[in-house]
């Protein structure tokens, strides 16, 4: 059991440690995260990330046409949105999180939207599905930035996807890690050095994590999806385009004015 937050700041945090905080980190947030985005993630969406980029405008998995019967992996998944958006295209589409409160809010949309898709609880560093069973996975802001060890998890979606599947996902932009994150002007002021990795940490008076979020810059990025057997087919830097989009934590129309605020790696498996 955790106790309150005593500590924020950068430091180590190791991989047990981050996957245990995060999923009691998410199952906490689960209604307040839902209660706060609902409206721009909806049920049946795949959205990007907080600029609002969704895949029917993107395209960053495909030919929507090419997802009918295809077996297709959300990873972190959380309410399962863009799941049930594959779904809806005829995919045998299935989400995979770490927390149960997430899950439970997926349950959840699949009765209000009519539309139900199959999770799993796992970690993504081990993911409960067989070796070459998917054309296509995918991930907006799940898992990735909360993992120490992003090479494990990109494993591991290198093992379930069959050859020259798709792989896409999306992570708050690296150039993000030199502002602080205030979606005003002080976010418009780099205070730390983009170079420093150290992660992003909450931690109680005992020391226990409660939060983390870790930092890879670009080339970090590139180099872990060519180790791990990917071909970088794109990136996408999703601008802010829509006047109206609402301010997410410190993503605004001012700093999107600016600086970008997502990533959105778009792979193919290589090999056999
Ligand atoms: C920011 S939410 C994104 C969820 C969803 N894609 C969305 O756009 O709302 C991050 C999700 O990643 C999940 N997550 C974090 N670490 C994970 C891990 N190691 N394995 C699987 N899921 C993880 C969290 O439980 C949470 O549901």
């Amino acid at each position: 059991m955790s106790g309150p937050l005593s500590s924020a700041g950068y430091g180590p945090a190791g991989a047990d440690e981050s996957v245990r905080a995060s999923r009691s980190h998410w199952d906490v947030a689960s209604s307040t995260y839902l209660e706060e985005h609902g409206a721009t993630l909806g049920t049946d969406v795949l959205v990007w990330g907080p600029e609002g980029l969704t895949e029917d405008e993107a395209h960053l998995l495909g030919d929507p046409a090419d997802l009918a019967g295809a077996v297709v992996v959300e990873v972190g998944c959380g309410a399962g949105q863009g799941a049930r958006w594959a779904a809806r295209r005829g995919a045998r589409a299935v989400g995979v999180d770490l927390s149960a409160g997430m899950l439970a809010r997926s349950r959840a949309l699949d009765a209000a939207s009519g539309t139900a898709v199959p999770v799993l609880q796992a970690d993504a560093g081990a993911l409960p599905l067989a070796d070459g069973c998917a054309r296509v996975a995918f991930s907006a802001y799940g898992a990735l930035p909360f993992t120490a060890d992003a090479a494990g998890v990109l494993g591991e979606v290198h093992r379930v996807l069959e050859p020259h599947g798709r792989w896409t996902f999306s992570v708050s932009h690296p150039v993000r890690w030199a502002f602080p994150d205030d979606p005003g002007p002080q976010g418009l002021v780099a205070e730390r050095s983009y170079f420093d990795r150290a992660p992003y940490v909450e931690r109680d008076d005992d020391g226990g994590l409660l939060y983390a979020e870790h930092h890879r810059t670009l080339g970090d990025w590139v180099r872990l999806l060519g180790r791990a057997g990917f071909r970088l087919v794109d990136l996408v830097e999703p601008e802010w385009t829509r006047p109206d989009q609402p301010t997410w934590g410190g993503w605004s129309a001012l700093r999107g004015e600016h600086l970008p605020g997502t990533a959105v790696f778009v792979c193919e498996r290589l090999g056999r």
